[in-house]
Formats: structure tokens, sequence, C-alpha cells
């Protein structure tokens, strides 16, 4: 199988993660922090680095900031929930995914807060100035994706972090789709609430995920329960993680998680990123040869990550990745890839797209598997 669903989740994980996996799970797999044991205390080990990782990668402040996650969902729901209040408006977009956009559109159908969904230009960009306008005394919230996972655009999150810090407005960024591609610092971009999953670019295990949470923000608890420690507080103890981290944490995924980091960093994320925008570039090329193919996003691999979408005016997205599966085993993803918003703008709903996305084990023969197999379809 030519795996090219990257953006889904990232497939195969690099082998130092399904080591840390193994060892991990045979040799260390107690509940952390419950009790005394060496084996609790090893689990207990893995929940203090990978924070301690996730800090320097992102260079939050401080680490206990980084709450562990079921996914990029889950942290952008505790988020959202944790920190609107009645009255509020929010200002988004509509490159957004569903995890954005369904948390958000339900709390507004609920009259409890008021939103302001921007659209994106033509070759999927969001305007800062757009964002300025937006604005009101009582937005509390910006959120938006770094990049979309549609189009694979990247968004100027540094104008619109600086403009939400100078108004004093909260800002979200929804790193699902470039955390462990493109360099992102929290404290230099204004970021104050980061969602992002542990599962696709970061390489790790499904079932894990963060919310960073800057010093700005106030969020309220949304999963009560135990934490191990301070056992006799009738309340959910108030010190970060545990605020927002009740119940045994899923201490298997984030160790495959800390792997999965450790080797971006070793390859380091220009030498990524330049690799899978090199990859969709070629497709592109060969995509252009097919005048029947239509392309969409911006070119330019400095404000894109490495997922190209694409439709075909002689069949349904769907049955083209249907027959890329079952003839030509590749794996694509097409559809509307749970962003409606999106497609909707750039006329593709609601068959959607084919979306192509390549990791960091994706060759450019697998490209060309690729083209020549959509080249066969169209012939
Ligand atoms: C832009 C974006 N945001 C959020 C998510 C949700 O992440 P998860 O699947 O880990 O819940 C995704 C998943 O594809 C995504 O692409």
């Amino acid at each position: 199988m030519i795996y090219l669903d990257n953006a889904a989740t990232s497939f195969p994980k690099p082998e130092s993660v399904y080591q840390a996996l193994d060892l991990f799970g045979r040799e260390n797999l107690a509940n952390p922090g419950r009790a005394g044991h060496k084996m609790a205390l090893a689990a207990e080990r893995a929940l203090d680095d990978v924070p301690h990782q996730l800090k320097q990668f992102f260079h939050g402040h401080p680490p206990d900031r980084f709450v562990f996650t079921l996914n990029g969902t889950d942290a952008l729901n505790m988020a959202f929930k944790g920190v609107l209040n009645e009255g509020d408006h929010v200002i988004t977009t509509d490159l957004e995914h569903n995890s954005v956009s369904r948390p958000l559109r339900a709390m507004e159908l609920s009259g409890r807060i008021t939103l302001s969904r921007l659209r994106a230009d033509r070759g999927g960009t969001i305007d800062p100035e757009d964002v300025r306008k937006a604005l009101t005394p009582r937005t509390r919230l910006i959120a938006l994706t770094h990049a979309s996972n549609v189009l694979g655009t990247v968004q100027p999150i540094g104008e619109i972090g600086k403009l939400a810090r100078e108004r004093n407005v909260l800002f979200l960024v929804d790193a699902a789709q470039t955390a462990g591609v493109i360099p992102i610092d929290v404290q230099a971009l204004n970021i104050d609430l980061l969602a992002f999953p542990g599962h696709k670019s970061l390489l790790g295990p499904t079932g894990t995920g963060a919310l960073y949470v800057g010093l700005r923000a106030t969020v309220r608890a949304w999963r009560e329960g135990g934490t191990g420690g301070d056992s006799s507080n009738e309340t959910q103890p108030r010190e970060f993680p545990y605020f927002l981290e009740g119940g045994t944490p899923n201490v298997l995924g984030v160790a495959g998680l800390g792997a999965g980091i450790k080797f971006v960093e070793d390859k380091g994320l220009d030498a990524i990123h330049r690799h899978e925008t090199d990859l969709v570039g070629h497709l592109w090329k060969r995509l252009d040869r097919m005048p029947t193919f239509e392309v969409f996003g911006h070119r330019d691999a400095a404000r894109r990550v490495g997922t190209l979408s694409f439709r075909w005016d002689g069949l349904p997205a769907t049955e083209l990745g249907g027959i890329l599966d079952q003839a030509f085993d590749i794996a694509i993803r097409p559809g509307l890839h749970c962003a409606p918003y999106i497609h909707r703008s750039i006329g593709t709903f609601p068959e959607g797209t084919v979306r192509v996305s390549p990791g960091p084990f994706s060759t450019t023969e697998d490209m060309d598997r690729l083209a020549d197999a959509l080249a066969e379809i169209a012939g």
C-alpha cells in the first residue's frame, strides 16, 4: 500500500516510536502518579519528560501548561468550553476543521456566543486586515487553523497574533497540520492556546494530543476526577496540568509521542517541510500535464505544507479514491475532509476533492505511481 493520507494520521511511524511503545508497554505500563512503586514512578517520568520536550519544541512557558488530550479535537473542545463565556464574540474562518467549526457553531446556536466566520481568498489565505475589521469590543477569542487541512495553505498567524495581543484578545491556533512540520514559537507568535494532535506530523500514536494553555488564558476544568496526588481535595486541584487532566492518562501514547518528537527534532523541521512540499510540487507538475485535473491552493512552497487537493470532472472524488485504493493500492482521502465551509468557498461542495498528503517516509516514486494511476484512470 502506498499511504498518502498523512494529514489524517501519519503512517508509518518511525522505528524508534514502535520501539518506545513496545518497551514502555512491556516494562513501565503502570498507572502514573497513583502509587509510589517503581513502575508507577517510571510511568510518571514519561508524563514529566514529554512536556519538557514540548516546552522546548514550542517554546511554551512553563512545561506544566501542556495538557495531554486524546487528539486535536479533544484539545480544541477543552479550550472552547473552558475559555468562552456568555456573550463573548469569536472570530474564526471558513478554513476550519469541524473540530473548530462545530463546537463554535453549537455555542452560537445556543445563544452563548456570537461568531464571525471570515472567508479565505481564492488561494486559501486569511487576510489579517479582515480580522482587524471583524474585532468588536466583545471579541474574546480569535480561533484559526495554522494550515488548511484541505488546501495546505499556511496562515499569517504572526500578524494575526500581534493584532490579538494589541487588542487584548485571546489567540487560539489549531496546529493539527503544522505541528512537526513548521516551527511554532508560542511566545513569539502571541499564541495563548495551541491545540495539536500527537498522531499526525509529531509521529506519535493515535490517542495523543495536547493543549498548551498560556498564562493569559483562564480555563475552566471540564473533566474532573482522580489525579493521583492531592486526593483529599473535594474539588479538582487547581495545579496544572492536573486541573485539566482528570483520569488515567494515555501514558503509553505519551511515551510514543516523546519518541516521535525526538525523531522530528533529529531530522529537522525544515528538512521534513522541504521533503513534503517537494513531493506535492512534483505531483502538481505531473498534474499540469493532465489539464482535466483541477488543483486547488497556491503553489509557493514557503506558504504551504505538503497537502494537495484536486478534482477531476470525469469522476466524483469518492469514486476516484475507491479506484485508487482497490485497483492501485494507493491510500488518499477523498471527500470534504471534515472542512465543509472551505469546500463551499472553492466550489467543491458536496463532492469534495481528492486530498494527497505524503509524510516523511514518502518518496518521489510514490508520487509517480499516483500520477501514473491517475493518467491511466483518466485515459
Ligand atoms: C486542521 C485540523 N484540525 C483539527 C483536527 C482534529 O484532529 P484529531 O483528528 O486529532 O481530533 C484535524 C484532523 O484532521 C485537522 O486536520
